[in-house]
């Protein structure tokens, strides 16, 4: 198998949606640098990529520490290859109503799910040419407010607006910049919340990656600017 000359980063890799859209690419014949904090959870992710004939990277990174972006630039900087795609997918929902949500969880929403993408956008930006492709994986929250979901939304919103200005900034570059808008999404994010939601009913992890597939095999004159997604269940 030759060493594969692109680069697919994804955030948020060690589970859930961020670890079968890395599958996806590294099936797409792309190496594929897989971010999270959780070194364990990221080795393993690794290995069936690996198994599976990929070449997996990891950084065992937190998003919203600038020093840990320094390595993943540092990383990127060294990659004998192109800067392909980029895929901002890591975020935490912690929930609760306005009148009694802690300063920390509000602040902590914002830091990992805003703040760091544009921070981590930042810091690659320089290593990404004509023909590379960013990523963010909004929900449905980034365009709906749900009683209790307060900062969840106003990270998403947030995104929605960083993501649409970056690819206005990127329009003539050759860079495209896409948002995807998820309803419901069977992973680990449902396992710590208070909610009893049916997640039979809910889209799985390579619904989203199948989607992304679909949106990088689109040629390189149009880009999918939007793509929302939701179950055929009806569940948002
Ligand atoms: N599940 C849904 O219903 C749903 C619906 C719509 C949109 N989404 C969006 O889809 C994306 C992925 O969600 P998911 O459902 O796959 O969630 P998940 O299963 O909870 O996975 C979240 C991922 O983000 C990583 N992460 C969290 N905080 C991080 C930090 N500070 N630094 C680096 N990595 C961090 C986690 O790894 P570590 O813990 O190891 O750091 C994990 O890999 C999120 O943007 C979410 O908002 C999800």
């Amino acid at each position: 198998m030759p060493i594969p000359s692109n680069l697919a980063v994804v955030t948020g890799a060690s589970r859930g949606i961020g670890a079968a859209v890395a599958r996806m690419f590294s099936e797409e014949g792309m190496a594929v640098l897989l971010l999270a904090r959780n070194r364990e959870a990221l080795d393993g992710v690794a290995a069936y990529l690996e198994a599976e004939g990929g070449a997996p990277h990891v950084l065992a990174v937190d998003i919203s520490v600038s020093a840990d972006l320094e390595k993943v630039s540092a990383f990127v900087k060294a990659f004998k290859g192109k800067l392909r795609y980029l895929v901002h997918n890591a975020a935490v929902a912690r929930v609760g109503r306005v009148a009694t949500m802690s300063m920390a969880d509000w602040r902590r929403t914002l830091d990992v799910n805003l703040t760091a993408p544009f921070s981590l956008t930042q810091k690659l930006l320089p290593f990404m040419k004509d023909g590379g492709h960013i990523f963010f994986v909004n929900s449905v929250a980034g365009r709906q407010v749900f009683p209790e979901w307060a900062a969840y939304s106003a990270s998403k919103f947030g995104l929605r607006a960083l993501a649409d200005a970056l690819r206005m900034e990127l329009a003539g570059e050759g860079i495209k910049v896409t948002t995807l808008y998820p309803g419901a999404v069977d992973t680990p994010l449902h396992e710590n919340l208070p909610y009893n939601w049916e997640r039979g009913k809910m889209m799985k992890p390579q619904n989203i990656a199948d989607a992304i597939k679909y949106i990088i095999r689109q040629p390189g004159n149009i880009c999918i600017n939007e793509m929302d997604l939701a179950s055929a269940s009806g569940l948002f």
